[in-house]
């Protein structure tokens, strides 16, 4: 018999938020099968490892660099998460298991339920609120999607900071509701390239049309931190921003034990790796199957080399080990703009290196189709991003073998904010 009915909150059965929102975040870095190669220097001149310093909130820094496997989450922030939404349900998606003919469980951790739309306010309040704690009075950042933008001109708004959001222009122009809610939450938004960096300029001139990239927005973004001598915050590859996302598994793992459920499989989207990761790296202990799904677009898993590369394009920051396809790959103009990103984050690009991680590319018609059976099945109309993890779930639950199992699948975001670009 199933336990709960997941339209009426879990409160509502003496379930708390508290019960299910962690105490602490997890992070992975002591658990990897192998030391995590360190970032690298790639300027004989200028050392971008110190640069760090300029530009990340320093409790980031330290986030980013420890090997402790828990980091307490401060009172504060655990009372901003809950106003951002948390904890977010776990539903069970009956319609379309139907639909599937599928004999085993579906599940989703719906990500698209905290207040701006996406995962992303995971990672944005954290960094927000240690950067004001730091005396820093404005933030920057890039955006794609606009997910991340959006998520940073909240966190700063709720802890009295300015926002400055560089947006690839393919989006920014895509988008115009991105743009206007980044306002309405309080941030300032421009598109990239730019007029404000010496780097925003000169890709102009050459090409005034140029369609942007995230790794352009990223050297904006760091180019203005240090212009203005203010604190850049990170959307998503870096280890602490990982370690923030591991709220979602943090949390699916309590509501799964509410359950009385074990997943088999974890399905998740991959931009540059936030909320597959913070999704999955809570159970790599366990021997649960974990597949990360890409734009067949952006075919970072099939074509991607594992190496050392920038991670932004101009350069500034310093280079990653990771699996990408070049910092100079400019994507095709897909709807996902949140899956553009060239690389994946270090520690999952080790764990999809080593096999114990899964991958699946996806094109844009396959997620699309995704979308729609997602909405009519569940009501939720995912993000394009989101959509493409959910045509790996439907795959895998149409695959024979796979009858009976637990899928349990983070859907990252909503697409409300993204209507436009489905056309007529
Ligand atoms: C809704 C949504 N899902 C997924 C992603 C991909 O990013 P990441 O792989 O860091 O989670 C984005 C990025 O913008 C997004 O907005």
């Amino acid at each position: 018999m199933y336990k709960y009915n997941h339209f009426i909150p879990l409160f509502m059965y003496g379930v708390k938020n508290k019960d299910i929102i962690p105490e602490q975040w997890y992070n992975i870095t002591p658990d990897l099968p192998e030391p995590l190669s360190p970032p690298r220097d790639h300027d004989p001149e200028r050392s971008s490892i110190d640069l760090l310093n300029r530009i990340l909130p320093l409790e980031v820094l330290k986030q980013e660099f420890t090997s402790r496997r828990y980091e307490k989450i401060p009172e504060e922030i655990l009372r901003q998460y809950e106003q951002a939404g948390r904890p977010t349900p776990l539903i069970r998606a009956r319609n379309l298991e139907t639909l599937l003919n599928f004999t085993g469980k579906i599940f989703y951790k719906y990500e698209g339920a905290t207040v701006t739309g996406s995962h992303k306010i995971n990672a944005a309040i954290p960094q927000a609120y240690y950067a004001a704690q730091e005396g820093v009075m404005e933030v920057a950042t890039e955006t794609g999607a606009g997910q991340w933008g959006t998520a940073t001109a909240l966190s700063a708004s709720l802890n009295g900071i300015k926002s400055k959001i560089f947006m690839v222009n393919v989006s920014f122009r895509q988008k115009p509701l991105r743009k206007r809610i980044i306002e309405i939450y309080g941030g300032n938004v421009v598109a990239s390239p730019s007029t404000l960096t010496d780097y925003g300029r000169q890709i102009l001139k050459k090409e005034p049309e140029h369609p942007g990239t995230l790794g352009i927005a990223i050297s904006e973004a760091v180019q203005y931190t240090l212009d203005n001598n203010i604190r850049y915050l990170m959307g998503s590859v870096e280890n602490s921003v990982i370690t923030y996302q591991s709220i979602i598994g943090l949390e699916a793992q309590k509501q799964l034990e509410i359950e009385g459920e074990e997943p088999d499989v974890l399905i998740g989207c991959v931009g540059g790796g936030s909320n597959f990761s913070g999704f999955v790296f809570p159970f790599m202990k366990t021997d649960v199957e974990m597949i990360a799904s890409a734009a067949s677009e952006v075919p970072k898993f099939s074509k991607g080399k594992y190496r050392y590369d920038l991670i932004d394009t101009a350069g500034i920051l310093p280079q990653l080990k990771m699996i990408s396809l070049g910092a100079d790959y400019v994507p095709p103009p897909i709807y996902s703009g949140g899956l553009r990103y060239h690389g994946a984050a270090p520690a999952l690009s080790m764990l999809v290196n080593s096999g114990r991680i899964g991958t699946d590319e996806v094109t844009e018609e396959k997620s699309m189709e995704a979308m729609q059976i997602f909405a009519r099945t569940q009501g939720i109309v995912p993000a394009p991003e989101s959509a493409h993890a959910i045509a790996t779930a439907i795959d895998y639950c149409r695959n024979n073998e796979n009858q009976g199992k637990t899928v349990v699948l983070n859907v990252s975001g909503h697409g409300l904010l993204d209507l436009s670009i489905f056309g007529d």
